[in-house]
């Protein structure tokens, strides 16, 4: 799996390199056009003390909200030593490029000075204790399937569909985030996890519904428009509501289909499927 990342990323060095030579060694650039030229050229880590601090700033202005100030995660994976596993040169890539189709975006608002900074500053990050693993993933393994989890996620094509999929969640978030999602589901609502996910960042909202004849319904909105309303209830059931019919509806942000999983788990069976959730990078 990492043998696939590490091709792609050199596919895309390659591209990189292709894109930025090609034009430079063919003409010099026209001067004033209309359209904004990227600069493909390779991102050069910068590293003097003065560098690092407008690294540091950069990364913590554009990155940390996702990497942690720390570079451990959160709702994005662990960037630490992330240079050293890919290299320079395809890690400065992605900042400036991000990765199509999952939430890293794109950066070309930095200069391809800035983007040095901060991969200069993204190298100095060192394992933390945020970031670290401690658990045993095979028996994490287990207790994910003693817990009941695959009912409502799919990892590798096995299992229920009601939750997100779970097959590159060790490559998408970070371990503190994966640990609280076990203890409190829905304090934070998956956000724009990848291309099945753009644009739907309603997904998985928590509803309360109470008929005009008393019937209350607790599930997720499926779909709404002005005058309906799908549900998908913890078993799956869907309900397909008419909202002149309703006497109440509220979203219920915060709650989730999922259950806390707090006192059901020792510590370290916590740890273990903390583990194992984070070894999960399949391939896409
Ligand atoms: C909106 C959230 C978000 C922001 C902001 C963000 N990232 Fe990311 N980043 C992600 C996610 C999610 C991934 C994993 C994508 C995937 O593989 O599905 C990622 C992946 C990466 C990777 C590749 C990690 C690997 O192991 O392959 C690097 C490097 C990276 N980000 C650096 C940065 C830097 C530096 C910044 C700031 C300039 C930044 N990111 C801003 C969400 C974000
Ligand atoms: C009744 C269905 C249900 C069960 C059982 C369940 N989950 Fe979830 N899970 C969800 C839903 C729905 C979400 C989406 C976010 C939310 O509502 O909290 C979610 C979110 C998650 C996320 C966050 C994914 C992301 O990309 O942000 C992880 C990780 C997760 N669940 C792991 C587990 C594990 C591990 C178990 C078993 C110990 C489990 N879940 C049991 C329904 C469930």
């Amino acid at each position: 799996m990492n043998a696939i990342r590490c091709s792609w990323v050199g596919a895309l060095a390659a591209m990189v390199w292709g894109f930025g030579m090609a034009p430079l060694a063919a003409s010099p650039k026209p001067a004033a056009k209309p359209q904004v030229i990227r600069d493909m050229s390779p991102v050069v880590a910068r590293s003097s003390p003065a560098d690092l601090a407008v690294g540091k700033k950069l990364f913590e202005a554009n990155c940390s909200t996702c990497h942690g100030l720390d570079g451990a995660g959160g709702r994005g994976p662990d960037i630490q030593g992330v240079a050293m596993r890919l290299g320079d040169q395809p890690t400065g890539s992605i900042i400036r490029g991000g990765i199509p189709g999952t939430a890293m975006g794109a950066f070309w608002s930095l200069t391809l000075e800035e983007a040095g900074q901060v991969l200069g500053y993204v190298k100095t990050l060192g394992a933390s204790a945020t970031g670290t693993v401690t658990g045993d993933a095979a028996k994490g393994r287990a207790t994910y399937e003693k817990s009941g989890c695959a009912a409502c996620h799919i990892i590798s094509g096995e299992g229920g569909g009601i939750g997100p999929e779970l097959t590159r969640v060790g490559a998408m978030r970070g371990p503190g985030y994966l640990r609280a999602t076990l203890l409190t589901p829905g304090a934070e609502l998956p956000h724009e996890a990848g291309a099945m996910e753009r644009g739907r960042f309603t997904l998985y909202l928590f509803m309360h519904a109470v008929t005009k004849d008393g019937r209350a319904i607790d599930g997720m909105r499926v779909s709404e428009n002005s005058f309906t309303i799908v549900l998908q209830d913890a078993a799956g059931r869907f309900h397909a509501l008419r909202k002149l019919e309703l006497r109440e509806l509220k979203k219920e942000p915060g709650k989730s289909l999922m259950p806390s999983f707090k006192d059901r788990l020792s510590a370290a069976q916590l740890d273990n499927l903390v583990a194992y959730l984070a070894s999960l990078k399949g391939a896409q």
